[in-house]
């Protein structure tokens, strides 16, 4: 490693929303490289920047600093449309990425008839996900049917309907009477018509990141969802379609594991979940109520209230062993001041009297789960804004302390309220050099 940063990434650890784009943003100043490798538009990043708040859903959050270059990987599906809106939106701030922006010729494209499928088995009887209604399952279905169509593909445009109609054609047959796409060849002109200001931006993205590692420039790998909504280690079938885990890094980039150094878990000091399914720790009551209201958990891609619960110790545990996590970035520890009490999840009754901290893999069983809660004096103190240790409140200590014992990793970032100078490196922890 020839450059004095290590090359970092920043995954999630829940079900989302944790908070990554804030600690990217944080941290993107100090890298060259900033890459997205999976997943799509359902991804909502918020990064609040003296008081103006940005939500991005495919442009890397490294796009807030003019320094760094911005990496679209292959292991992304991509809605045009919405990327070039993003674009457009970013640069009416002031914000032009053009010259430092390089999109994956591998990476696959979401097509309107991946979100009308979506939206259509959304609506149906069979199990209902909860999904964005992005498209985001179809255009991974697709890729691995080989139907799929990637940037790459737009340069050939007469090729595109042949790529195309296959699923275009088995997604009508699907949703037969119902089916109001447009006919494919208006499909394959919108898409031209969208895409032509993309073409410039299109290109080899594994070979960029290779000579950028090589040269020692930094390169930091930014997750989208998170460890439970993995397809592979989350809560199937109430997951995303792609690997949100470490894993899907070096798939979604094509680097090997030795162009990574440190990784950070992300987490909220408590936990929550969009859409259906298991979700152990949630609260259905009035202390559930008050973390929605104070956090303002409402998603920043649907606007939907997000299910509201208990730091799940269990749940970390699992994500930093599957992600080989070196840190935690713990956000949001200010939404729980004033509670009389704050629970934290330790595992689940084994049902002989004992506590189980493994995960179940079938989604039957993870709603037998019974939480173990263990409950922590509250704090009245406010730690909205908080930069050091010494001022947390005894009580947030000695909560935290049990939190990570139990997570089994040390803090590496804590975050105190939502803008970037509210929060700081843990002392001691690698992130202390890298955000000094
Ligand atoms: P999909 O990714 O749109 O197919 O949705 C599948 C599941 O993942 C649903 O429960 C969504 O709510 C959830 N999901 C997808 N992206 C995000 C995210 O960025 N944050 C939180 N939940 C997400």
């Amino acid at each position: 490693m020839s450059h004095l940063l290590p090359n970092l990434a920043i995954l999630g650890l829940q079900w989302g929303d944790e908070g990554k784009g804030k600690l990217v943003d944080l941290v993107a100043g100090k890298f060259r490289n900033v890459v997205r490798f999976q997943g799509g538009n359902n991804a909502g990043h918020t990064v609040v920047v003296d008081g103006q708040s940005f939500a991005l859903h495919q442009v890397p959050s490294g796009a807030l600093h003019a320094g760094c270059f911005l990496v679209v990987g292959s292991g992304v599906v991509l809605n045009l449309e919405v990327f070039k809106q993003e674009l457009d939106h970013l640069k009416e701030r002031g914000i032009d990425v053009s010259s430092r922006l390089l999109m994956s010729e591998k990476a696959h494209i979401i097509l309107p008839h991946h979100i009308a499928l979506d939206r259509w088995r959304e609506g149906g009887t069979s199990v209902k996900i909860g999904t964005t209604g992005r498209g985001i399952g179809p255009a991974y279905e697709m890729k691995a049917a080989r139907m799929g169509l990637r940037l790459g593909d737009l340069k050939l445009p007469d090729c595109l309907a042949d790529r195309i109609r296959q699923g275009y054609e088995e997604v009508c047959i699907r949703l037969g009477s119902t089916c109001d796409l447009p006919p494919l060849d208006v499909i394959v002109k919108d898409l031209l018509r969208i895409a032509e200001p993309i073409l410039p931006f299109i290109g080899n993205t594994q070979e960029h990141l290779f000579d950028a590692w090589k040269k020692g420039e930094s390169i930091l790998y930014e997750g989208a969802q998170a460890t439970l909504l993995d397809i592979d280690h989350g809560t199937y079938p109430f997951v995303t379609s792609s690997n949100c885990t470490l894993g899907g890094l070096f798939a979604g980039t094509g680097l090997p594991p030795k162009a990574l150094d440190k990784i950070v878990g992300v987490g909220k000091a408590y936990t929550t979940r969009v859409g259906e399914g298991p979700f152990p720790s949630e609260l259905k009551d009035a202390t559930g109520q008050r973390i929605r209201e104070v956090g303002r958990e409402f998603g920043t891609t649907t606007g939907r209230p997000r299910r509201c619960g208990w730091f799940d110790a269990a749940i970390m545990a699992h994500a930093c062993r599957t992600n080989g996590v070196d840190g935690l970035g713990l956000m949001k520890l200010d939404v729980l001041d004033g509670l009389p009490e704050v629970g934290l999840v330790t595992g689940y009754a084994d049902g002989e009297g004992g506590v189980t901290r493994t995960l179940p893999s079938c989604a039957a069983d993870w709603d037998q789960l019974k939480p173990v809660v263990k409950y922590f004096k509250g704090w009245t103190d406010s730690t909205r804004g908080v930069t050091e240790l010494s001022r947390l409140p005894l009580e947030a200590r000695a909560y935290l302390d049990a939190l990570t014992e139990a997570s089994e990793t040390p803090i590496a970032y804590l975050s105190t309220g939502p803008e970037r100078h509210e929060g700081f490196a843990w002392p001691g922890s690698f992130l202390e050099s890298v955000l000094a």
